[in-house]
């Protein structure tokens, strides 16, 4: 198939009166009016954050985004595995908007609300792990990682952390020394904090051995520090911003064994993993383990800022009363949409689409794999990539131009990696059958053209 902009003379004349059901590209990519704004953006907005696609969107129906030309893109990105239901989803909404009408804070340090202990049930209940739990609830996913440490440190008296290579645990200051990409995460920030150790991991496309080296490396590193001076070690089920990295099978419940024979917490971040992402409520029930601690946030609020730490009782209840909380922990608004996700996730459609989903990338993507430049399609329900390399190493170019020309024809993806060599595929789990066909397809003539 070609992918031709199809290009019209005529803008939307209101894009909020549109019902979007089908990619549609009014204008060049982007458009006329994103342009200015883009140019009021570079005026007054720091220049620190990048922009995978410099058009502004104007609303949003299921997996596409209608941007202020009128152009319906399809959404491939879910703003970075955010919004599974859907970036406008009506149960969300109505939710949402039926608590700005009652209150929209108290903080719940001051005083209560129902709906924050609904969440921390829901959550106690559903997460991995036959055993008693408390949840505590934040705003976003590094205040979770963040909080997490504080929780093991407090339960252990332990100070030091073990994380991985390639792992991703946020932006904040402990978070960045936690997350193993240099730039653009850690660049020019440092000092960063200490304690903080790393170990190996074993990606099962690139261990056809198993974990067994990865596991006996980590055995070792914590032998030469002292097991005992370890008070968590902390691993993402599938490594997200690293490069959709799935493990070999029998690391993780490696892992799992290690951390319990040396009383190491083992804190599961399944912020960008959890609530359905993958096929299950949580990637670790694809490992049959469970955190010690499991951390949740992105999909948890549908977009409404939103985070969890649920952790086994006995650790949770280790800090002093007092020693947890947060303005904004919690907000009522965001536990409505949380309270309305789970009422989503129930209804269990969810959950098969991404296994749906997963079926129609594999079919679409890894005939590609027969082309020199494309080395491997990996991912788990609607976390799906696909790697970019040759005889000459990762190929970041490849996959930048590939995700480039699919942006330009209406249809977002990210990249990640280390190398940036991985286009990453996060669509909402309620994606219908032909967009995500058509998404596929456009993806896949945007990777042949860039490999001709
Ligand atoms: C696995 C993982 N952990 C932590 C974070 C940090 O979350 P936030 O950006 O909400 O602070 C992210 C964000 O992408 C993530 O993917």
């Amino acid at each position: 198939m070609t992918v031709t902009p199809e290009t019209a003379t005529s803008p939307a004349a209101d894009p909020a009166s549109v019902t979007a059901t089908a990619r549609r590209l009014l204008t060049e990519l982007p458009g006329p009016r994103s342009r200015e704004l883009e140019a009021e953006r570079r005026r007054h907005v720091t220049n620190a954050f990048g922009i995978t696609m410099p058009v502004f969107i104007e609303h949003a129906q299921g997996s596409l985004l209608v941007d202020v030309d009128g152009n319906h893109l399809i959404d491939f990105a879910s703003g970075i595995a955010v919004t599974s239901v859907g970036a406008a989803n009506p149960k969300v909404a109505k939710r949402a908007a039926a608590q700005l009408e009652r209150f929209t804070h108290t903080c719940f340090m001051v005083t209560e609300y129902a709906s924050f202990v609904d969440v921390c049930r829901w959550l106690n209940e559903h997460t991995p792990g036959d055993f008693e739990k408390r949840t505590a609830l934040f705003t976003t996913g590094s205040e979770a990682v963040e909080n997490a440490i504080k929780v093991a440190r407090a339960a252990t008296r332990r100070p030091n952390i073990l994380v991985f290579d390639e792992a991703y645990h946020g932006r904040t200051q402990l978070t960045m020394a936690m997350t193993a990409k240099e730039n653009p995460y850690r660049l020019n920030f440092g000092p960063l904090p200490g304690s903080v150790f790393r170990g190996p991991t074993a990606p099962a496309h690139t261990s056809p051995d198993g974990p067994g080296e990865a596991l006996g490396r980590i055995e070792a590193l914590l032998a030469q520090n002292g097991p005992e001076t370890f008070a968590a070690m902390v691993i993402e089920p599938i490594q997200g911003e690293g490069g959709f990295i799935v493990q070999a099978p029998g690391f993780l419940t490696g892992l799992r064994e290690i951390a319990t024979r040396h009383g190491i917490v083992l804190v599961i971040d399944e912020i960008q993993t959890g609530l359905g992402r993958t096929g299950k409520l949580f990637a670790s029930e694809h490992e049959g383990i469970a955190g010690d601690i499991t951390l949740t946030a992105k999909a948890l609020g549908a977009g409404l800022p939103l985070s969890a730490a649920t952790g086994r009782a006995e650790l949770m209840n280790a800090v002093h009363p007092g020693g947890l909380g947060g303005t904004y922990a919690g907000n009522p608004v965001a536990c409505e949409a949380a309270l309305a996700v789970f009422e989503l996730l129930e209804e269990g459609a969810l959950l098969d689409n991404a296994g749906r989903i997963e079926t129609a990338v594999r079919g679409r993507l890894e005939p590609l794999m027969a082309l020199d430049g494309v080395a491997d399609v990996r991912g788990r329900g609607a976390m799906m990539a696909i790697e970019f390399r040759d005889s000459s190493g990762p190929r970041g170019d490849l996959a930048a131009a590939a995700a480039k020309a699919a942006n330009a024809h209406g249809v977002l993806t990210l990249t990640c990696g280390t190398n940036g060599n991985v286009i990453r595929l996060l669509p909402p789990l309620v994606i219908e059958a032909d967009v995500l066909d058509e998404g596929l397809a456009v993806l896949e003539a945007s990777i042949r053209s860039v490999l001709s």
